[in-house]
């Protein structure tokens, strides 16, 4: 590297020295050279007389200062300098930039034929040298120029109050938007659409426009999102109370795009992905993330539009909240055991992961060098655990309580996380001092139970212990405010009442010593304990317990998420077993009793079908792969191959009477009909490693009517490696090589291929005509599945995939460097892998770190891992 890039730390805020409040910008839209004209209302807050702007990837074509041409400034790579000051004063600013070389999809940039925007976190300062931070609020004004034929439709945020045309084959239209915003939140999008049109009343009786833009000829695929839109407008209004603020929503859905999507005030960017389904293009869990991802960015509006983040330290306040918003829509809407059930996955997999990584950080991070590296599962999904675990301490009531104090005490400005607790503690009367902690910490905390029965005395005993290992961003940890579900069971079913200190309490003990026991009184008998219920806190949990009684809780437990929980603990247990037996030449088994425990809940006829295929998936290779340290990827998956075969030859007929009884005529998109395809095609995945899988897989194949159907197959196929994997694959790429969307699914099978060829095959994948590096979306379904998801051949112990993964990222450093950060990640977890791959890896990363133009984004990660 040139030069290092340097860190910035959360307790070095300062408020911002200026200040702008209103901004208008002109955009004169081409290709090449868009012209950037914005002209600010700046006023002095603190004592210096030079502003210093952020500004880069731009020229500087003029600047003014209340209409006269200025030259006391300097600039730099990225910053910009005026000095000679007067206290308040017009700022106009002219930069040049070209979109259709902009590959990073930063600042302004081409997305296939459309002109669009990505500022979030700092890339408004690719468009305009600005006070590009979150704690400047300002009104903004946008007239947007540009090629009437190419771009039908120019906008912005806020509402449309002038438009005209002008004579060279050009017109425009000029945005305004009320509420004053970051910078983060400013967007423009120009190009050639079909809209989607509808409306919604709001609670107190207004009526707002809802348009969602997509390319054309996709407009069969636009109606689920507005779907969903309309849905998520009515829940936050039922649940929350909160209202939308201006006449018109809109989404654009474009092909290229980092993330998910994009809450810039009242025009929504989306990646396409989240907005286009039909049943032919789309499977049942692609509408479930549409529908997860609308939500997302609508709730945003109250949560980091109105009420936004004072630094980027922060993000959590945004994300976090957010994020346990949209998990409750979906489980207000669909069922509630089932998404709790993918989201402690997420937690228990990749997150956990995560946290134990050189990355490991806490919710809100306290030193960053690239902003765009923490957008991570820790500040989204970990931090969605904390606002869920005081939603667990407060109860729904006196959650909404804080809410409601945090909203009006906080509209329209910019907050911390800390101004978030001291709502709802305030709101809600309840203490949240040591729960803070979860915002300061990182790293995973280990919990450890062990219980004792005293028929005497008639007390059951549970003892408490929690210890966090420490992280490389923290030797130190302290004992967390751990809530803690509990429920104890009589041996014949009974929900037994429990009593502490002669006081009859509630399922939630407040674990918050480093050691605790709590003893409950009055247990006539031997009771069975489920523990750590809902995933109360975002722990790892270790408690011996005898496979009879997780058995009885997968029959008995009251709640699906305790009997789901019950059954991976089993499944765990004899993962584990099977992992050491590989390693030592033994013979893998199962025990009857588990087969058998598993047989009943398949045959459930009180169990809804959506559950019962949750509770017949076995953990990810990657959630495994957690529990080690070496990871030893073969032993691991030897051992998932034989608890699913052994499954599937116990269960056969079982499985193939009910895959046969789960056909629908029909494709519906409503819940009941998703779970039972989602239990169908479970049933199919194991009926795939029996005699009958080849042709079962093939006549779903060829009689498929829907998308899922049609990738249940092919997924059966390509993990079984089933013999007609190829003859699919062939008919689905000429089928859909048209389609980018599409083809992403089949990208994904090539990626996470389980043949020993797959890495052969994947690179001469890379000239499929669908496939492009410079698409995101094409690059992480292929490449960035093999990195993380096909661990066998990606971690070959010959180092190929290691080098083909460093080739990638050399590619991407240039072109696109937010990509490159995130395909990183499997790399940076070299540690927990045997020697000679701790080697082979190491000296890929350590080539990296000698690239002459090393973005930020790498620069931080692979400094962190090979320091660690
Ligand atoms: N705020 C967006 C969300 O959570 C995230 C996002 C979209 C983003 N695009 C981005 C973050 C680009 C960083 C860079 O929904
Ligand atoms: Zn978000």
């Amino acid at each position: 590297m040139t030069h290092q890039p340097q860190a910035k730390y959360r307790k070095d805020y300062m408020a911002p020295e200026f200040t702008i409040t209103d901004i208008d910008l002109i955009f004169d839209l081409y290709d090449e050279d868009s012209k950037i004209t914005a002209t600010s209302k700046v006023i002095k807050k603190g004592d210096s007389s030079t502003l210093t702007l952020d500004g880069e990837h731009m020229q500087l074509a003029g600047i003014t200062i209340n209409g006269v041409e200025w030259s006391a400034y300097e600039v730099t790579q990225t910053q910009l300098h005026i000095h000679d000051l007067p206290d308040e004063f017009e700022l106009c600013i002219v930069t040049q930039v070209n979109p259709s070389t902009n590959t990073a999809l930063e600042g302004l940039y081409k997305s296939g034929g459309a002109f669009c925007t990505q500022c979030e976190a700092e890339g408004f300062r690719r468009i305009t040298y600005f006070l590009d931070r979150p704690d400047v609020l300002a009104k903004y004004t946008t007239t947007v120029i540009a090629d009437k034929k190419e771009n039908p439709f120019l906008l912005s945020n806020g509402n449309r109050i002038a438009e005209g045309e002008l004579d060279n084959g050009r017109h425009w239209v000029k945005w305004s938007d009320p509420h004053p915003k970051p910078s983060y939140l400013f967007a423009l999008v120009a190009g050639q659409f079909d809209v989607l049109r509808d409306q919604f009343t709001t609670k107190s009786g207004r009526t707002v426009d809802l348009e969602i833009y997509v390319d054309q000829g996709n407009l069969d695929r636009a109606p689920h999102a507005m779907t969903s839109l309309i849905n998520a407008m009515k829940w936050d209004e039922e649940r929350f109370g909160f209202e939308y603020d201006l006449d018109i929503y809109m989404i654009v859905a474009v092909d290229f795009f980092n993330m998910g999507a994009m809450e810039n005030k009242g025009l929504n960017v989306f990646n396409s992905k989240y907005v286009l389904a039909n049943d032919q293009t789309a499977t049942d869990s692609d509408y479930l993330g549409i529908e997860s991802v609308i939500g997302h960015e609508y709730f945003h509006n109250w949560t980091g539009n109105r009420i936004t983040c004072r630094d980027w330290f922060q993000l959590s306040l945004k994300e976090g909240l957010t994020v346990f918003r949209d998990q409750e829509f979906s489980s207000d809407l669909g069922s509630r055991a089932v998404n709790r059930i993918n989201n402690v996955r997420i937690i228990r997999g990749p997150q956990f992961a995560e946290d134990a990584s050189p990355m490991s950080h806490p919710i809100r991070p306290e030193k960053v060098i690239e902003m765009n590296n923490f957008y991570t599962l820790t500040v989204y999904e970990k931090g969605s655990e904390v606002i869920r675990m005081i939603h667990t301490l407060l109860g729904e009531d006196g959650f909404q309580k804080g809410m409601k104090l945090y909203v009006e005490r906080h509209d329209g400005t910019a907050a911390t996380c800390d101004d978030f607790v001291a709502a709802m503690e305030e709101g809600s009367g309840v203490d949240l001092t040591q729960f803070r902690l979860w915002y300061s910490q990182s790293g995973t905390p280990q919990v450890t139970a062990q219980t004792q029965y005293d028929a005497e005395a008639k007390t059951f005993t549970l003892h408490l212990t929690q210890k966090t290992d420490a992280t490389l961003d923290q030797p130190q940890k302290q004992a967390l405010h751990i809530p803690m579900n509990v429920e104890l069971y009589a041996p014949n079913g009974e929900v037994l009442p429990m009593v502490i200190d002669g006081q009859e309490v509630g399922n939630v003990l407040d674990f918050t010593q480093h050691q605790q026991s709590f003893v409950f009184e009055n247990v006539e008998v031997e009771p069975i304990l489920s523990l750590l219920r809902e995933f109360s806190a975002p722990v790892k949990l270790e408690y011996q317990c005898k496979d009879e009684d997780l058995v009885f809780l997968m029959n008995q437990a009251r709640n699906e998420f305790a009997r789901w929980d019950a059954g991976q603990t089993l499944l765990a247990k004899y993962l584990r077993q099977n992992i050491q037996a590989w390693k030592t030449n033994t013979e893998l088994s199962l025990p009857q009793s588990v087969l058998d425990a598993f047989k009943g809940i398949l045959l459930s006829e009180t169990l809804e079908p959506a559950f019962i295929a949750e509770m017949l998936t076995l953990p990810s290779q990657n959630e495994v792969a957690g529990w080690f340290k070496p990871v030893d990827v073969d032993a691991i998956a030897e051992s998932l191959s034989f608890i699913k075969r052994s499954i599937a030859a116990e269960l056969v007929d079982e499985l193939t009477a009910i895959y046969h009884s789960l056909k629908q005529e029909q494709y519906t998109v409503e819940h009941a009909a998703i779970g039972q395809r989602s239990l169908r095609n479970v049933c199919l995945s194991y009926l795939a490693v029996t005699d009958e899988g080849e042709s079962l897989v093939v006549a779903q194949y060829d009689t498929a009517n829907n998308m899922t159907d049609t990738m249940a197959a092919m997924s059966a196929a390509n993990q079984a490696q089933l013999a007609c994997r190829e003859t699919l694959m062939k008919d689905f790429s000429d089928k859909w090589s048209h389609d980018g969307l599409v083809m992403d699914k089949w990208f994904m099978l090539q990626g996470t291929n389980p043949a020993q060829n797959a890495l052969t095959v994947i690179k001469e994948t890379m000239s499929h005509p669908a496939f492009s590096l410079k698409n995101p979306n094409r690059t992480r379904s292929l490449v960035g599945a093999f990195f993380a998801q096909n661990p066998v051949n990606f971690h070959a112990v010959d180092g190929s995939g290691y080098q083909f993964a460093s080739e990638i990222l050399h590619t991407l450093n240039e072109s696109n460097p937010q990509v490159a950060s995130r395909l990183i990640d499997p790399l940076l977890k070299y540690r927990q892998y045997d020697e000679v791959r701790q080697g082979l890896i190491r000296a890929e990363l350590e080539k990296l770190a000698t690239l002459d133009n090393l973005a930020k984004d790498l620069y931080e990660k692979i400094t962190k891992a090979l320091e660690a």
